[in-house]
């Protein structure tokens, strides 16, 4: 209990520190892991299911569809690591279909987070022991020490988080991944492709408004943990493509020249000026390859769905 709340504390100092700098910064900026409250988990679940939002449908179509190849790829005995819990299906569809899974470890910094997943992956697949792991995935860490050297390791990284990382990151990611799996391991990761401007924009900007609410709750949490006064209607949702990045930016636009005290300091906004949030970056497959390559590893398979929207690709 003590550590929950110590954990809490810290995360919100965290959370202060990078609303503060951000904030400060010639071009506003929060990092997009700031989103994912309870609230803004809960606008996220609602997400993936828009019709606009295609990413988790066609991902979870194509587990579903090559589940058998992924298991014969990832070997039988199979330890699998899932960097980031709570994937649910996702995970559930990969599980179900390995042959005899040794372990499943689950890793993500947030520890209530990591218990439901990992409750939820025993009562379904109650012959298969979990080692939720505590820590950030986007940083240096280490695995525990006794886990099985000799089956095959799998890491896992379904959802195409991985744009979410500028590429020097993604590619400190991944080669973390091969230490953790090995010169023997594979890795499943998912990976959103290119696409044109008309079918991947609304997914970003749906006219239930979802997303838009998904993003504006980032204002609203900075009110409820610090303390602050945005007037979260003087804000409007942007979804725009960088072609330079290949990515969708998520933006807060100010629809006036205003200002927002935070804790003792005072922010100021011109209509017009955004604070950037979130980029989600599309790669084609060229690209994610000559990324995987960097980290050590080789492109062993690629699943894709029928229109070529996303891809789970293995990596060996
Ligand atoms: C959870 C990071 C994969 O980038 O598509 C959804 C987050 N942002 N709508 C994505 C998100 C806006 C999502 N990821």
């Amino acid at each position: 209990m003590l550590e929950r709340v110590d954990f809490r504390e810290a995360q919100r100092e965290s959370f202060r520190a990078d609303v503060i700098a951000g904030l400060a910064a010639p071009r506003k900026t929060l990092p997009s892991r700031w989103l994912y409250d309870d609230r803004g988990s809960e606008l996220f679940e609602r997400i993936t299911q828009l019709p606009e939002y295609y990413p988790t449908r066609t991902e979870t179509g194509i587990l579903r569809d090559h589940a058998a190849a992924m298991a014969a790829f990832a070997g039988s005995r199979a330890v699998l690591i899932e960097y980031g819990a709570g994937a649910g299906v996702k995970t559930e569809i990969l599980l179900g279909a390995l042959e005899n899974p040794a372990l499943y470890v689950p890793v993500d910094i947030a520890g209530d987070f990591l218990v439901t997943a990992a409750e939820r992956i025993e009562n379904r697949f109650p012959y298969i022991e979990i080692r939720p792991v505590v820590a950030d995935f986007t940083d240096d860490f280490d695995l525990p020490a006794d886990l099985p050297k000799l089956p095959p390791r799998v890491a896992f990284f379904p959802g195409s988080t991985i744009g979410n990382l500028a590429p020097p990151d993604a590619v400190d990611l991944l080669a973390r991944m091969r230490a953790h799996v090995g010169r023997e391991g594979r890795a499943i990761v998912g990976v959103d492709l290119r696409k044109p401007l008309a079918r991947l924009l609304p997914a970003y900007d749906d006219a239930a408004g979802v997303t838009a609410a998904f993003n504006l709750n980032l204002l609203a949490r900075v009110n409820r943990e610090l303390g602050g006064d945005f007037e979260v209607s003087r804000f409007a949702h942007e979804a725009r493509w960088n072609e330079a990045k290949s990515a969708v930016e998520m933006h807060l636009v100010s629809l006036a020249d205003q200002s927002v005290a935070i804790g003792g300091r005072r922010i100021a906004f011109a209509k017009g000026e955004t604070i950037h949030t979130e980029d989600s970056r599309k790669y084609d497959l060229g690209e994610f390859g000559r990324m995987a390559g960097a980290a050590g590893w080789r492109v062993a398979e690629t699943w894709r769905d029928a229109e070529n929207l996303f891809a789970v690709v293995g990596l060996a």
